[in-house]
């Protein structure tokens, strides 16, 4: 059966977007600017003004901003750095472009990084930690900035789930934006992503103009002025294209994001009574977070049945993600002689639901009681 309600949406194919867009596309040819122009430059303060950064850098893609925001820290080869194991493979090719080593760390079943597990791996080489907010929650970072201090430990905030995700800092009495608490946060805008642009894109906010200097150097050859390398850069800039689109788009991301709370409201009052009646486990909103729902994901031990019922249903799903990274061949061997059993039970459970801010309240209450029918009929 075709897909009748797909898992997630692009804003840019509404046709009032669409039109927009062709306007702010019109515009970066006419300005025949296409790298590091001013559109990206008013990207970086607006982006960095919603977040309450006091500085930020556009970069080429999510997975080059993990690199950048470690290279910023000094992190090089030799160098060892924790990483949630149940987590995309993007996270761990992040590290590894740094020539340092990703250390592999069992998670939580809320999917956050296990403390005992960081203590265990620790060692002599450690020198920083990638933090992923999965699926648009934040981890606890008073623990885990507590835990990095101690150790004396960098840490990246991996923000492709969580922009505009927040938590309530206990220090200091207020709520802070995903990417704002670590010593930077690491963003993408692939299309999907809860704020989109119209191909590859990614961002660095860090916690300083200081650092924020350094990546402005790493994304462009090492340049402090033109031909001058004074350290080994890349090539990972944010082009006009994507940083214009992009600023059509943030001014609409707390309305975007608002809209999948309320669906996800809308699935955890509606489908609780029968999930629970199945065994299957609901994401559980916790105090002092701001869930942004990037994905909607359950948790059931007949997953791939029901996966193919929902498909079977016209209904769109995903799992997110199917194998750890220490069961992936590439990454495997970061992983050796330990094992992590929470995140292997989570990649034989987790399925995402349809969410994306254009799902309708009808479509929602759809996939509801198809997921009713399928429970009942077990
Ligand atoms: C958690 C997470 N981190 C990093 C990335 C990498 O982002 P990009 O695809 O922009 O390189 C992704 C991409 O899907 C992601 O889901």
């Amino acid at each position: 059966m075709d897909i009748k309600i797909p898992l997630t949406k692009l804003w840019v194919h509404e046709p009032e977007a669409m039109g927009e867009a062709a306007l702010t596309l019109g515009r970066v040819l006419r300005s025949g600017k296409f790298v590091l122009g001013g559109e990206g430059e008013a990207f970086e303060r607006e982006f960095c003004r919603f977040l309450g950064a006091p500085s930020g850098v556009g970069v080429g893609s999510g997975t080059d901003a993990i690199t950048l925001a470690l290279l910023a820290g000094g992190i090089a080869e030799g160098d060892e750095v924790l990483v949630p194991d149940f987590a995309p493979g993007a996270t761990a090719s992040g590290v590894l472009a740094t020539g340092a080593t990703p250390v592999l760390v069992d998670v939580k079943l809320d999917f956050s990084l296990d403390l005992s597990g960081l203590q265990a791996a620790l060692t002599s080489r450690t020198r920083a930690i990638v933090v992923v907010h999965l699926f648009g929650s934040m981890d606890d970072m008073t623990t885990l900035l507590a835990f990095a201090r101690e150790n004396g430990l960098w840490v990246v905030e991996d923000c492709a789930h969580a922009h505009g995700a927040m938590s309530w800092s206990e220090p200091e009495q207020q709520w802070r934006m995903a990417g704002t608490l670590g010593d930077a946060g690491a963003f993408s805008f692939y299309p999907t992503k809860n704020l989109g642009g119209i191909g590859d894109g990614g961002f660095c906010c860090c916690a300083s103009p200081a650092i924020a200097e350094v990546l402005r150097e790493l994304r462009q050859y090492g340049w402090r002025e033109r031909d001058n390398s004074t350290r080994v850069g890349r090539n990972s800039r944010l082009d006009e294209i994507q940083a214009a689109i992009l600023r059509d788009a943030l001014p609409k991301l707390p309305f975007w994001n608002t809209r999948r709370q309320s669906l996800a409201a809308l699935y955890l009052e509606f489908l609780e009574p029968a999930a629970h009646r199945a065994g299957v486990t609901l994401p559980k909103p916790q105090t002092g977070r701001r869930h942004v729902f990037h994905q909607f994901v359950i948790r059931s031990r007949e997953r791939d049945a029901l996966a193919s019922q929902l498909a079977s249903r016209g209904v769109g799903c995903g799992i997110h993600y199917p194998r750890p990274l220490s069961q992936q061949t590439a990454y495997r061997r970061f992983g050796a002689n330990r094992s992590f059993p929470v995140s292997e039970q989570l990649a034989g459970e987790v399925l995402s639901l349809p969410m994306h801010p254009t799902l309708s309240v009808e479509a929602a209450l759809e996939v509801v009681s198809i997921l009713e029918a399928i429970w009942r009929n077990k």
